[in-house]
């Protein structure tokens, strides 16, 4: 007989894997790489969906489902597997994307990324994501939901968002897709 398989990992077989990969890592460039990131992140994610604070027609419907213990589960799955790493889009050394990471954008007083997310992109403990990796087109519907406000849970972010033109915010992503 196959082996029952249950928790997490049952969850994540029969409802997350089709959007984000049984391994955390999405193929579609909308959704996100959930592999490797902080599992406080994941966590806090899932409850702001829940509640609201982060609207998304799909998770919203995906984490009211789910409970407390449900997401821990879920949250500490994602955060063990091994994220894969997609080759940079058009930014490297020298291009306007790592200017912003490194240094941000003094005219208008965007912060450096690096300052919170750290200088390798690998986040900083335990609130501060992992950005290096993710997909370009993700970054970019990020940056544009802090900026228009519908993802709420951020004040920090939707402030920095919001001195934010489109494209600076594609230049940033781009770059951080190649950390
Ligand atoms: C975002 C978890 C199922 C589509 C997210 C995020 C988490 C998550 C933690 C936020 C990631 C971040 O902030 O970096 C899960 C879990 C699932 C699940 C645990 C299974 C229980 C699905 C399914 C779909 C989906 C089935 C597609 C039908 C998306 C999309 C986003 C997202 C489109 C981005 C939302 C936005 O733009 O704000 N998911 N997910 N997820 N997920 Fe899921
Ligand atoms: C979240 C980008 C600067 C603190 C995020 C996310 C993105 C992002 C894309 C969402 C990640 C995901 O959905 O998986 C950037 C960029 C920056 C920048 C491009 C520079 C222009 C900063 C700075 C801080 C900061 C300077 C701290 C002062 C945070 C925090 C979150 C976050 C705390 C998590 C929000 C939550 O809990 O939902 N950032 N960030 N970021 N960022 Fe930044």
């Amino acid at each position: 007989a196959a082996p029952v398989v249950n928790g997490p990992e049952k969850i994540v077989q029969n409802v997350c894997a089709a959007c984000h990969g049984a391994d955390g890592n999405s193929v579609i460039t909308t959704n996100p790489k959930l592999a490797g990131q902080h599992p406080e992140y994941l966590l806090k994610q899932l409850n702001n969906f829940k509640e609201g604070t982060r609207a998304n027609a799909i998770m919203s419907g995906m984490a009211g489902a789910l409970s407390q213990e449900d997401m821990e589960g879920l949250a500490k799955y994602f955060s063990n597997q091994s994220i894969k790493l997609a080759k940079a889009k058009s930014n490297g050394k020298g291009s306007l994307g790592e200017k912003i990471y490194r240094g941000g954008i003094a005219a208008t007083q965007v912060p450096a990324c690096a300052a919170c997310h750290g200088a390798t992109g690998a986040g900083l403990p335990k609130q501060f994501p992992r950005l290096a990796g993710q997909h370009t087109d993700y970054t970019v519907q990020q940056l544009r939901t802090f900026r228009t406000g519908e993802r709420a849970n951020a004040p920090m972010m939707m402030a920095i968002a919001a001195k934010m033109t489109d494209a600076e915010m594609q230049a940033v992503a781009d770059y951080i897709q190649g950390l």
